[in-house]
């Protein structure tokens, strides 16, 4: 999706900023591992398929992404933004002719920085993004019977479980966003900042200078 190619949203303990080809590397490495492609039902890309994925989720009308940075180290100029990267949150618009309904995905690629609040701050940010920026008014979030910590982030997040396919081994999951939903979200996200990508690109190179 074009609508965030240079918005970057700043929280309480990271930065997210559009997924360009810069990171692609550092996320090809981590798609190399086995327990984030089980856990994320993800396949294996080469490096080139990973660069055109990049760029469908650049192009494509139906799908946004941002990469997820940890916000400390990104206040640091001398450090390169990959080595900020710590995962990345995903909005997919999956039915043509419903564009309100949208799937989450959420991984937090680095296993140092799990477990620590930072799944359920990027959600409830990509939530309010989905609601406010793209009218998203249902989220739902497909998650492998066995992740039983994505399972549980999700339900602390209100959404309720809908079904469970045997056959795919996964369970549905869903928020439909009313009134209540819309207030929680904006609430909490009260201290997000949205930011030009680029200029805050720039005014950190010319810290280095
Ligand atoms: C699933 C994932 C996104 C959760 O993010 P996180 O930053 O680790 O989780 P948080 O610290 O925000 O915790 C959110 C909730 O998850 C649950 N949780 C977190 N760590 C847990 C653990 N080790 N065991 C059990 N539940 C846990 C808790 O319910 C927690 O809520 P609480 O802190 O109020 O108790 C992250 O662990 C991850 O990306 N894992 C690898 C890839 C993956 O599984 N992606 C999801 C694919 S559907």
């Amino acid at each position: 999706m074009k609508i965030n190619e240079n918005t970057l949203l700043e929280g309480h303990r990271v930065v997210l900023v559009p997924y360009n080809a810069q990171h692609v590397p550092r996320y090809h490495e981590w798609m190399k591992s086995p327990e984030l492609q089980q856990l994320t039902a993800s396949e294996p890309l080469t490096l080139d398929q990973e660069y055109n994925m990049q760029q469908s989720w650049r192009e494509d009308n139906d799908k946004c992404t941002f990469i997820i940075l940890d916000k400390q180290q990104w206040a640091d100029p001398s450090v390169v933004e990959e080595q900020c990267m710590v995962g990345d949150v995903n909005i997919f618009l999956t039915d043509p002719t419903d564009p309100s309904l949208a799937e989450l995905e959420v991984m937090i690629a680095e296993p140092s920085y799990r477990g620590k609040g930072i799944g359920k701050e990027v959600t409830r940010m990509m939530m309010f993004y989905g609601v406010s920026k793209l009218g998203v008014k249902r989220f739902q979030a497909k998650i492998g019977l066995d992740n039983e910590v994505s399972v549980s982030m999700f339900k602390k997040l209100r959404f309720k479980e809908v079904s469970v396919c045997q056959v795919f081994k996964e369970v549905t999951l869903e928020m439909a966003v009313d009134e209540a939903v819309r207030t929680w979200l904006s609430d909490d996200v009260t201290l997000v900042k949205e930011k030009d990508y680029r200029e805050s690109c720039n005014s950190r190179q010319q810290l280095v200078l």
